[in-house]
């Protein structure tokens, strides 16, 4: 069983990011700029925007965190959102997500300018995406196919079964996996809470990618023998063993499927940081898209 290291990785990727923003800085005087905007407190989004604020640091982008209260209105956001837009200094901008119940986050993303939606959300990059033109490609599932190309892992004619729908994983996976390039070729299956028999469809499976929120919920018996196993989730699971009272668990039973899996990633340290890394990779598109 091979782990797929996405800490690792990340961490060879940052090297050459910052190799090359250390040339653009020279060249041209300027450095990518990433902003970030946070509401409210979820702890998890909390750690999450962190990260992506550190790993500016470490290859010497820079980064401004805006934060506001989870009681922020509608139209404050937008206007938070508006002034990015027109901000000259920065390249690209992400809205933390998810936000507090009474903001409308489709309407927030509607309002996000494509050409700085390095998170790749907006309509214009996800149709750009699907049509195959050049786009600001979403952060997760880029940074999955990321993975899989730098491992070498064959998706040609492969079968890839996607758990869980959502527009900013699921969905947009099942796009990047069957376009007719490399990394790509493979036959999808997209699997939701309506599917029938879930397990037969995993165990059919080449490729597993599990998106779906719920802890450990992929066993062993739901996987074939030398599956490539794919875990998106970060699961906080109550744990009265542990000094922060509860651990992080992926969507995938780890040490049942390991057993099983030719290949799989780890919670946390696989798919996490690889995603921080292709936000970066878009951020620099953007420094240079100006
Ligand atoms: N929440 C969970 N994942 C993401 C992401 O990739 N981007 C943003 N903005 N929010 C998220």
């Amino acid at each position: 069983m091979q782990l797929l290291d996405g800490k690792s990785l990340s961490q060879t990727i940052k090297e050459e990011l910052k190799t090359e923003v250390d040339a653009i800085r020279q060249a041209a005087g300027k450095i990518p700029h990433l902003a970030a905007v946070l509401v409210g407190d979820d702890p998890a989004s909390q750690v999450y925007v962190r990260n992506k604020v550190r790993s500016c640091e470490e290859v010497g982008f820079r980064s401004s965190l805006i934060r506001r209260p989870a009681t922020i209105s509608q139209e404050e956001l937008l206007e938070v959102v508006e002034t990015l837009n027109d901000d000259p200094d920065v390249d690209g901008f992400i809205v933390q997500l998810p936000l507090p119940a009474h903001l409308d986050e489709d309407a927030i993303n509607l309002a996000i300018s494509p050409q700085k939606d390095v998170d790749g959300f907006t309509p214009v990059n996800i149709g750009r995406m699907t049509l195959g033109l050049e786009a600001y490609l979403p952060a997760t599932p880029n940074g999955i196919m990321v993975l899989l190309e730098r491992y070498g892992i064959e998706t040609s004619g492969k079968e890839v079964v996607v758990l869980g729908r959502s527009n900013i994983v699921g969905t947009p996976m099942t796009i990047l996996l069957s376009r007719k390039r490399q990394p790509g070729n493979a036959t999808v299956t997209l699997c939701h809470s309506r599917t029938r028999d879930l397990a037969a469809h995993c165990r059919r499976a080449d490729i597993l990618i599990a998106a779906i929120g719920i802890p450990e919920m992929v066993t062993a018996d739901m996987v074939k023998e030398g599956a490539v196993i794919i875990d998106v989730g970060i699961n906080r699971v109550d744990d009265s063993s542990r000094k922060r009272g509860y651990r992080l668990a992926g969507d995938v039973d780890f040490e049942s499927v390991k057993a099983k899996a030719s290949a799989i990633t780890p919670v946390p340290g696989g798919v996490g940081p690889m995603t921080i890394v292709s936000l970066m990779m878009n951020t620099l598109k953007a420094s240079q898209a100006k």
